[in-house]
């Protein structure tokens, strides 16, 4: 179907519709009528469907302390329950709960009964270490049976979980290990990915000698690779060994609704990463409730989301949501190139998964490969099983939507493309698959009963067709309780005064003037989104400028890029003349291994530019607009009659 504009739009296919768990738009609309009409008994049915509590709730939510709301605040439940034991007692025993698959190709597959079992015994560990209700736990770990169960076990107890993606540097590491003030590390000896053993526990050991991490008490390592590791006596310990010790049962500790299940950093404009703190109620009820809606999660599906547990994708959509619906899903160790391109569409085939759920960026570049080489094509596999596919993470471009709905969904798959943050806990802006017509590159409506909108800087609506900031008007049982440790910095960050008491989500979009779909723009703070990897402009800044030797100021914008959606590009003044040839290539490398390590390897920039000064205006302030044009490769159209030295431009 094409309308005027020659905008497609892909209606859903009847069939999948009718056997849809929201089918069609009829269904979609009665929901958020439901929602409009009575907000919290909406709330309250869906949470006593999704979700079982050990002391049922009376209240709903509570205001009285705005934006620090309340969801369910009187009801008790746990976590692991609802995810584990509960699906025991359903009968779900013995379904296959991890399809684990290795970087090297072994599979490993463990049921409910035996993914409670390991929890249980990990738990165990736990308790038997001191851990107790509300301590906090840093889990640094490569995607893995044990990675999922280590999460589970201490939602188990009551301990708050903190995952740090491998990813990341010591440093990086050390923040949050500081932050969090964790008692306990669980690591392994190392991850392996990409037919490369990479170490995790020395990454370990040497956050831990960097300060601030005097808290901890033990580290606890999963034996992955078996290579011989340094292990401080007293201090560390074989988690599989302590486990095998330990009852395969755990009486799970009932918790508040809005006891904190979670800790997740993440970056925004200023400063250093924030916690994001999550409640256990209202993010189990969203991340259940948004996998069964969204993804259309039935029995016999295999689900697979391609994030790693170390991202929020992971966590809503890998640990929690797929187990408390007792679906099976795929956990997957390595990375979409090794050995090849085709790694995804062989595991898709393989294990027959229905439903998956990757990010643009991976899509992209496998469109490369599969456009370079006919082997690694999806048509090269049977991916018959699929019925669903899902983007995250990043605007999608239209032309990657319509080939990944063609050549990876046969043309007949629906695509949800989910808008969701780290703060929202589970998707906000998402098509339902058997209603919402699809339009590429566009998330299409609201989630029902999210209260989404488009507003101005003074918090009022714009009309269709006219872009703004994207806020959302009312709490939501899976939204962020707090910043870690610093209430201010949660007002400021997210409920600024000026906007009426509305959610900022630091996005700008626009809603279509005839269908009111949203679009989402880009962020209209000082964030990157370089490969889905959200990134603060302001943490680069301050990698490349404690580099004192080298740096003297340095301003990091970002500009498109093919592949990874945004990329990093830096400008930078050194403290010494401008290099030419290879001293500049020496000098840049130099600075991306330097921000590898105060961050990570996600950090690194792109491009690197030297200069002999930036642009500022007479009042100091660098001039990131003209930065980003200079990026681009634009010609600079703003107005540079403000700059103090407009010669530097040349
Ligand atoms: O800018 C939006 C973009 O990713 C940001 C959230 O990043 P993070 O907290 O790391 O969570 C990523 C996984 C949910 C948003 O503020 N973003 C996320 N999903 C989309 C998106 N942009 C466009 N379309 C999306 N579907």
């Amino acid at each position: 179907m094409t309308t005027e504009n020659q905008t497609k739009i892909y209606t859903p296919d009847a069939a999948f519709a009718a056997a849809a768990n929201v089918s069609g738009m009829a269904a979609y609309e009665a929901l958020c009528k439901e929602a409009e009409t009575d907000y919290e008994g909406y709330w309250a049915r869906l949470a006593r469907e999704f979700v079982t509590w050990k002391t049922p709730f009376t209240k709903v939510l509570n205001q009285d302390n705005a934006p620090f709301f309340k969801w369910f605040e009187d009801g008790t439940l746990n976590a692991s329950y609802n995810c584990l034991d509960r699906n025991v007692e359903r009968g779900l025993g013995d379904k296959t709960a991890i399809i684990f698959e290795a970087d090297g190709g072994e599979v490993t597959k463990v049921t409910y009964s035996e993914l409670l079992a390991k929890t249980s015994q990990y738990a165990n560990v736990l308790k038997s270490m001191g851990v107790q209700k509300g301590d906090r736990v840093v889990i640094y770990i490569a995607m893995s049976i044990e990675g999922v169960a280590a999460m589970q076990a201490c939602a188990r107890i009551g301990a708050t979980h903190s995952v740090v993606f491998g990813g990341f540097s010591a440093q990086s590491l050390r923040d949050r290990i500081e932050d969090t003030g964790a008692k306990i590390v669980i690591t392994a000896d190392h991850q392996v990915r990409g037919g490369k053993k990479l170490p995790l526990k020395s990454i370990v050991d040497e956050a831990l000698t960097l300060g601030g991490c005097e808290k901890i008490q033990n580290v606890l390592v999963v034996k992955r690779s078996g290579a011989e590791i340094a292990m401080t006596e007293g201090r560390d310990l074989w988690l599989g060994d302590l486990a095998a010790q330990q009852s395969t049962t755990c009486e799970p500790t009932w918790v508040e609704a809005d006891h904190p299940l979670f800790l997740l950093y993440t970056s925004g404009s200023t400063g250093k990463p924030k916690g994001v703190q999550h409640s256990t109620g209202g993010y189990l009820l969203h991340a259940a409730l948004t996998t069964k809606w969204t993804f259309d999660l039935k029995d016999n599906d295999v689900f697979w989301c391609t994030a790693d547990i170390g991202w929020v994708t992971g966590h809503s959509y890998i640990t929690y949501g797929p187990l408390a619906l007792g679906g099976t899903e795929i956990v997957f160790e390595g990375v979409p190139t090794y050995p090849d391109a085709g790694r995804f569409w062989k595991m898709i085939q393989d294990h027959k998964v229905s439903i998956f759920y990757t990010a643009p960026t991976a899509i992209r570049s496998l469109i490369k490969a599969a456009e370079a080489n006919d082997a690694v094509h999806p048509k090269s596999y049977d991916l018959s099983s699929l019925r669903l596919l899902g983007s995250v993470g990043e605007p999608i471009n239209p032309a990657a939507w319509e080939w990944y709905h063609l050549h990876v969904g046969g043309g007949r798959c629906p695509i949800v493309d989910t808008f969701w943050q780290t703060e929202t806990g589970g998707h906000m802006i998402t098509p339902m698959p058997g209603a919402t017509p699809l339009v590429p590159g566009s998330c299409t409506l609201p989630f029902p009963g999210i209260q989404v909108a488009i507003v101005d800087e003074t918090g009022n609506d714009v009309p269709n067709g006219q872009g703004g900031i994207l806020v959302v008007k009312k709490p939501w049982p899976s939204m962020i309780r707090n910043i870690w440790g610093d209430g201010e910095r949660f007002v400021k960050s997210y409920y600024p005064s000026e906007l009426k008491g509305y959610y900022l989500a630091g996005d700008g979009a626009i809603r279509d003037a005839n269908t009111a779909y949203f679009t989402i723009t880009g962020r209209i703070d000082d964030v990157l989104n370089v490969s889905g990897h959200r990134m603060g402009t302001m943490e680069i800044e301050s990698a490349l400028v404690s580099c004192t030797e080298l740096v003297a100021e340095a301003a990091v914008v970002g500009r498109p890029d093919d592949t990874t959606g945004e990329a990093v590009c830096a400008f930078v003044v050194l403290k010494r003349s401008l290099p030419t040839g290879d001293e500049a290539k020496a000098i840049a490398k130099k600075l991306r291994d330097h921000i590898g390590k105060e961050i990570g390897p996600i950090a690194k920039p792109k491009d690197i530019r030297f200069g002999e000064n930036l642009p500022k205006t007479r009042s100091g302030k660098i001039m990131r607009r003209l930065l980003r044009s200079i990026a681009k490769g634009e010609a600079i159209t703003q107005d540079t009659s403000t700059l103090e030295n407009p010669a530097i431009l040349d």
